[in-house]
């Protein structure tokens, strides 16, 4: 397996079908350089390859799950710069995966770390998490999706208050807003994001890469397209062995012994 300098991982849960990835930069509060991006996204990848695993989860410290992308790295870039190597392009890649990725928030997300947390598909926060979009505050705007993840889950005045003042939002606040889906003292947070990621994995692998790709259709197109995806993607589930033994398991009355097929 590969060795990683800034992240930890290791595989969780009771049939150790979980991933649980660790941004381990403290230093700089996990401030998202190059190499931490590229080792996280190298993980995302490595697991999302992994028949073993079901579910993912990204988390940080207690004190802080990322305080944004790294501002002594992006000090002296210039615009010309950016255009040609892209910067913050590399992000992306963790939207890629096709296995669900949960965010478990402690501490600070801030900036790229608040962009991180909602390229997630779930989020659970600890109760100390404060969430924000502090770049205006550093003279630019998010880069990572901010203005764009927030407005889609929680609405336009939301999303200009927190990216037009830069204030930090805590974890009650964001869950009230819908951009987190539940709120967990901060010393049980990974081990109830495990329990969830246990969940989720406990079904059909095929099946929930399905599903996941039909709710994330959701944010890309109109209600009609959506709902015709997901129609198709509904039909295309009759064409799988999973589907089969589900109903079959339940007219049974017996658990579902899925094969991933
Ligand atoms: N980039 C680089 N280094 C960072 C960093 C960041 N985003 N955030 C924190 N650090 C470093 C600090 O420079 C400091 O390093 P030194 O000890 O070498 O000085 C170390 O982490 C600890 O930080 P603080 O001493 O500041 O810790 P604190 O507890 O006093 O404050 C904080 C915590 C409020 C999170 C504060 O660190 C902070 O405001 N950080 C920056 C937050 C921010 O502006 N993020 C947005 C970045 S821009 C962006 O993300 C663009 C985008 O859209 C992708």
């Amino acid at each position: 397996t590969a060795s990683y300098e800034m992240i930890k991982t290791e595989k969780r849960g009771d049939k150790q079908n979980v991933a649980l990835i660790t941004l381990n930069r403290p230093k700089a509060l996990n401030a998202l350089c190059d190499k931490l991006v590229s080792e996280l996204s190298q993980a995302v990848e490595c697991y999302d390859k992994d028949e073993s695993v079901g579910a993912i989860i990204v988390t940080g410290s207690e004190k802080a799950f990322a305080a944004g992308a790294d501002i002594k790295e992006m000090l002296n870039q210039t615009y010309s710069k950016n255009v040609k190597e892209g910067l913050l392009e590399a992000w992306d890649k963790i939207t890629k995966c096709k296995k669900p990725v949960i965010a478990a928030v402690n501490g600070y997300a801030l900036g790229g770390g608040c962009e991180l947390a909602m390229m997630c598909d779930i989020i659970y926060a600890g109760d100390r998490a404060k969430f924000g979009q502090p770049e205006v505050t550093i003279g630019t705007i998010p880069g990572a999706g901010g203005t764009q993840r927030i407005a889609r889950s929680c609405g336009k005045s939301k999303a200009m208050e927190i990216c037009l003042t830069g204030n930090q939002i805590t974890a009650l606040e964001a869950e009230n807003m819908g951009l987190v889906s539940k709120v967990i003292p901060a010393d049980k947070l990974v081990d109830e994001a495990i329990k969830l990621g246990e969940k989720i994995a406990s079904h059909s692998p095929l099946i929930i890469q399905m599903c996941k790709e039909s709710v994330n259709v959701a944010f890309e197109s109109s209600l009609q397209e959506g709902l015709r995806f997901e129609k198709r993607a509904f039909y295309a589930t009759f064409a799988t062995d999973d589907r089969k033994e589900g109903m079959t398991a339940f007219t049974e009355k017996r658990a579902p012994n899925f094969k991933n097929n």
